[in-house]
């Protein structure tokens, strides 16, 4: 099979289902190999992780865009990420991140422990009621939107009864994050940015005139001090850090309990000491990536991996292929919380690392240890439909059954002690 096709077949979509088998294919060839003129393709762990880290690369600029994307002025989804601090390079990039930040330092997130393990216990309550009489239950729509929705909205200032506004229109943006992407998909994401857009237009108009102790209020009064933050880039970035702070978590959570209830073994350890739940939780990260891409593009000639990228190259950096790699990971497809190096590929690194990590970490954290608690008897039922995205990957359904474990057992034990843990 040739490089080119094998990255057919990733984004083929039996590759977006499962894109392990390609992954594999393509590192056959290279931890760095070119597919197509100026396109180069990343599956190595190191060179990943270099390219994230050298400022030689830069997210896609207004230039690149033109190139591969000339109508991206007319998109709405596409001028929208593009004015976020997400594709935006220095020194744009550190001014729109700094005015953010602040909400995100490993303080601040530690205290929201406890209002993550309260939300997450109301929803297993609801979850368990409406799994009493042995009905299926779909994980997705009970338990894994809900809690990263709340916990971002919540620091946003987004009122609680607009929440489930938000599943339908990131789902939609989003499509415009997948490597390639077809004019109908693309109408789709420009609708859910119109929605986005519109909702927090209308939220920054209120906040204007009455300010809350929120991070919508501390952007809009960035914004109306001066010059530090753009209206377009205002919204651009309260919709990235809404879409950002729920699709990926809610795809940790979602493909992190699959995998816990394919390995009961390793779930059981997990019930029983919550304490590994930082080792698990991030090997649930690198084992099956919520993110599985992210792209660069190179200002100069750069070696790397025994490939020469010329200047103007577009690189896809395959973060689950990266978290797959056998220099780094010894027998990578084996789900193992015990391995003696983690710090998977799966929030970048670099200038761009995820500001949301922490947060993400701590929801799953929290909830994986809070679910297999009361929930022991959590089980899959049916089949599970996997969204057909290869860059944001998670599931839209995942029906579970609680089986025998409605009483919710130990309901209000604190989180984070095991019974029983010496
Ligand atoms: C498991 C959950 C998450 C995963 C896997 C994830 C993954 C990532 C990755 C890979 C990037 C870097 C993209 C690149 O370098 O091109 C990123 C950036 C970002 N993430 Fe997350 N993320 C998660 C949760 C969150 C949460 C909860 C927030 C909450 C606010 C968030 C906000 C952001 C923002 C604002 C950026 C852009 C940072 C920048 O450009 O400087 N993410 N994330």
């Amino acid at each position: 099979m040739e490089i080119a096709e094998a990255l057919a077949l990733l984004m083929s979509p039996a590759g977006r289902v499962d894109p392990y088998p390609a992954y594999e294919r393509l590192r056959g060839y290279g931890a760095v190999v070119q597919a197509g003129p100026d396109t180069y393709v990343v599956t190595g762990y190191a060179e990943a992780d270099e390219i994230l880290r050298d400022p030689r690369f830069r997210v896609l600029d207004d230039e690149l865009r033109d190139r591969l994307l000339p109508q991206w002025r007319d998109s709405p989804a596409q001028s929208s990420i593009a004015r976020s601090m997400l594709e935006t390079n220095p020194p744009d990039h550190g001014r729109m991140r700094r005015l953010a930040a602040g909400v995100f330092t490993p303080r601040r997130i530690a205290a929201l422990r406890d209002v993550v393990a309260s939300q997450a216990d109301e929803l297993v309550d609801t979850m368990a009621a409406a799994g009493r009489d042995g009905a299926p239950v779909d994980f997705l729509a009970e338990f894994a939107y809900p809690l990263p929705v709340g916990v971002i909205c919540a620091l946003l200032g987004v009122p609680a009864a607009d929440r489930p506004l938000f599943r339908r229109w990131a789902a939609d943006l989003t499509g415009i994050l997948e490597p390639e992407i077809t004019p109908a998909e693309l109408a789709v994401a420009d609708a859910g940015a119109v929605e986005l857009r519109g909702y927090f237009a209308e939220l920054v108009a209120a906040r204007r005139r009455q300010p809350a102790d929120d991070l919508t209020t501390a952007l809009v009064q960035a914004h109306d001090a001066g010059d530090r933050l753009s209206g377009e880039e205002l919204l651009a970035n309260l919709v990235i850090l809404l879409v950002a702070g729920f699709e990926t978590t809610t795809n940790l959570l979602g493909n992190g309990l699959a995998v816990l209830l394919a390995h009961p073994g390793a779930a059981d350890v997990l019930r029983r000491h919550p304490e590994h739940a930082p080792a698990y939780v991030d090997e649930l990260l690198r084992f099956d990536s919520p993110v599985q891409l992210t792209t660069r593009t190179s200002g100069e000639v750069v070696r790397i991996g025994g490939a020469e990228l010329p200047a103007g190259s577009w690189v896809l950096l395959l973060l689950g292929a990266a978290n797959r790699d056998p220099r780094r990971y010894p027998d990578p497809d084996r789900f193992d919380p015990w391995r003696a190096q983690l710090n998977p590929l799966s929030f970048g690194a670099g200038p761009h690392y995820c500001l949301g990590a922490g947060l993400a970490r701590l929801e799953a954290q929290v909830a994986f240890p809070l679910l297999l608690r009361r929930l022991p008897g959590l089980a899959p039922v049916g089949t599970p439909r996997r969204r057909t995205r290869l860059t944001l990957r998670g599931y839209d359904i995942m029906p579970v059954t609680i089986g025998d474990s409605a009483s919710a057992a130990d309901h209000g034990a604190p989180v984070g002690t095991a019974p029983g843990t010496p």
